[in-house]
């Protein structure tokens, strides 16, 4: 526990103490600012942060800026969108004074810590990670960062102690990398030095659809920006792909990625809607046309109040420079602890 989150440990002093630290996790995930935040983000990861955050548990969430130098060599851009994320977050509903929320970078720590999982990874791991193909395939240069992409997730997962990590579908893999690496340290250094986290796939959602069709991702250059212009988002809307069955004929709603976007609001329509929806699919004389135009509108209406907050947000940039500098605090003070730790099991001698 960090001592300067007492105030929200005191929340809930109603709780006997046992029954609290039994149900409470340590809730570790990061967000690469590899590009503007888009609908797959939040409906594959920040809505799940959010809903882990009112559970009561202890959230650590931040901004992967180490592993965005993977695949970005720009600082202006790479400032801006380590701010945009952290402001986007901050907008959807994270609670600076439940969670920690802070940059990777502001850690230095977890560079340590990977290297030190480095020199227990094989290299065979790292060649069957099926990420790192992917990237390749999408033309993003092999360097040995990109390689070495899970090992450093690795580090910032196990630096925390973390016990779960809320990630899509397609993380899944680095995380059973972690344990296996936790693992590996704690035979090779003593036992229970480091903890052994558990994936927490995002449940029901599967991989949400781009523009494109292919899984939404900025890399990918598909996505639906969440904090962009009503005008915008309808603009998007109407670019996504669909086959060129007239409107008269009928459609197959599992085959459309229009109604694949349209079902992640299911929470928030009328609980017929999307069966609706689906039934005017196959009925025919219901447009993909008409099925853009209702998704513009749900994603203008869902996000309408986190569009607000962020213009506010713009207008006083420090305040999220200040969060960020006290997440970052908490945080780097958890990693130390963990690093003492480990250099000690390690026999790596530190004269400080
Ligand atoms: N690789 C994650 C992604 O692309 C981002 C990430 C970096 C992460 N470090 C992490 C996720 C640690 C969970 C835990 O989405």
């Amino acid at each position: 526990m960090f001592g300067a989150c007492e105030p929200w440990l005191s929340a809930v002093d109603s709780v006997p103490r046992l029954l609290y630290i039994a149900r409470t996790m340590r809730i570790l995930s990061g967000i690469q600012p590899s590009g503007r935040l888009h609908i797959g983000r939040y409906f594959g990861a920040v809505r799940q942060f959010l809903q882990l955050q009112e559970e009561g548990n202890e959230c650590f969430y931040f901004v992967a800026n180490y592993h965005a130098l993977t695949s970005m060599q720009d600082k202006a851009e790479l400032e801006m969108l380590s701010w945009h994320t952290a402001a986007g977050y901050l907008a959807l509903g994270v609670d600076p004074s439940r969670t920690l929320l802070f940059l990777q970078s502001d850690v230095p720590q977890v560079t340590e810590m990977a290297w030190i999982l480095n020199c227990i990874c094989p290299v065979t791991m790292m060649e069957k990670a099926t990420s790192y193909k992917d990237k390749l395939a999408h033309g993003i240069p092999p360097t040995m960062g990109l390689f070495d992409y899970p090992v450093l997730q690795a580090a910032d997962i196990i630096i925390y102690d973390s016990n779960l990590v809320p990630v899509g579908a397609d993380q899944k893999q680095h995380i059973e990398m972690t344990r296996d690496l936790a693992g590996r340290f704690n035979r090779a250094f003593g036992a229970d030095v480091l903890v052994e986290p558990e994936p927490y796939i995002v449940p029901s959602v599967s991989t949400v659809p781009g523009i494109d069709g292919q899984k939404m991702s900025a890399s990918y250059g598909n996505t639906i920006e969440i904090f962009q212009s009503e005008k915008a988002t309808s603009k998007c809307c109407a670019a996504i792909v669909t086959d060129s069955t007239p409107l008269e004929a009928p459609k197959d709603p599992d085959k459309c990625n229009v109604f694949a976007l349209l079902k992640l609001f299911a929470d928030e329509t009328e609980p017929t809607e999307i069966a609706e929806l689906a039934e005017k699919y196959r009925a025919g004389g219901y447009g993909y046309g008409q099925a853009k135009g209702r998704l513009s509108e749900l994603i203008n209406e869902r996000f309408a109040p986190a569009r607000e907050k962020y213009a506010e947000l713009e207008k006083n940039p420090d305040h999220v420079r200040d969060v960020l500098a006290e997440g970052g605090r908490k945080a780097r003070d958890v990693a130390e602890a963990t690093m003492q730790r480990v250099r000690d099991a390690c026999g790596l001698v530190t004269n400080r």
